[in-house]
């Protein structure tokens, strides 16, 4: 954990969830407002209900973000949802780029950095995540393949601009298995060069969260690494009894 970036754990709830379970949300904040975290807090639900969240939620420690955008601004994109609607709807950060978005939609470095000068320009807070697959890390890549993402996903225009990055290995999502600690405080390290090497200062401000099967019993472990300024949650976000140990373990 780095002592001048304010932590994030940011949770991502993909395709779940209905209006019944905005009470998880509702009980996330209350305990927050009840006892703050250290760290800032951030749920991404579906799109459907980030106006619904964003309104309940209105004022206090939980902020709403989107799981993505559309890269361009507006016109004939059929069941595409763009920065301005996501802003206008109350959502405040933005994941781009998941794993699950550029291996089910094909998505690329070049349309990742589209969409986070989409995001730039409505005000919106990128989540930029990048990440390797088990064939890759295999054959002694990790490294390699994550700068290349880093270096094609990141714009120019995030120059001086609030921006948070995700390290989320592809075979760790959702299977419950996580890098060693030397794995992820190496590859964090080496994300931290390859963003002050395309970003100069502004590189050096950006949180880098670890994503990946974050759960409350192994999160206190990552989340104390050097270079781990949060985490990015997917399966244990989605009740707060799972959600709120993760928080704390800040
Ligand atoms: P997981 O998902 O925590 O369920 O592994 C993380 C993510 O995909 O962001």
């Amino acid at each position: 954990m780095s002592d001048s970036i304010r932590p994030l754990i940011a949770g991502n709830w993909k395709m779940n969830g209905l209006a019944a379970g905005l009470g998880e949300a509702e009980a996330v904040a209350a305990a927050l407002m009840a006892e703050p975290a250290r760290a800032r807090v951030a749920l991404c639900p579906p799109a459907t209900l980030i106006s619904r969240m964003a309104e309940r939620l209105e004022g206090g420690p939980v902020e709403v973000g989107a799981q993505d955008i559309a890269a361009d601004a507006s016109g004939a994109y059929t069941g595409d949802v763009s920065a301005a609607m996501i802003r206008d709807a109350g959502g405040r950060l933005v994941i781009l780029g998941h794993s699950e978005r550029r291996t089910l939609h094909g998505e690329d470095d070049a349309l990742v950095s589209r969409k986070v000068e989409a995001a730039l320009a409505e005000g919106l807070e990128p989540i930029v995540c990048v990440g390797e697959t088990l064939a890759e890390r295999k054959a002694g890549k990790a490294e390699s393949t994550v700068r290349g993402q880093v270096e094609g996903s990141l714009p120019m225009a995030l120059q001086g601009r609030a921006f948070v990055l995700a390290y989320e290995p592809i075979w760790a999502i959702g299977t419950g298995l996580t890098p060693s600690s030397a794995e992820i405080a190496a590859m964090h390290a080496d994300i931290r060069a390859a963003l002050v090497g395309r970003l100069g200062e502004t590189g050096l401000r950006a949180p880098i969260l670890y994503g990946g099967s974050v759960k409350p019993a192994n999160a206190a472990e990552i989340l104390a690494l050097p270079e781990v300024s949060g985490a990015l949650v997917g399966g244990a976000s989605l009740k707060a009894t799972d959600f709120l140990p993760i928080i704390r373990a800040v």
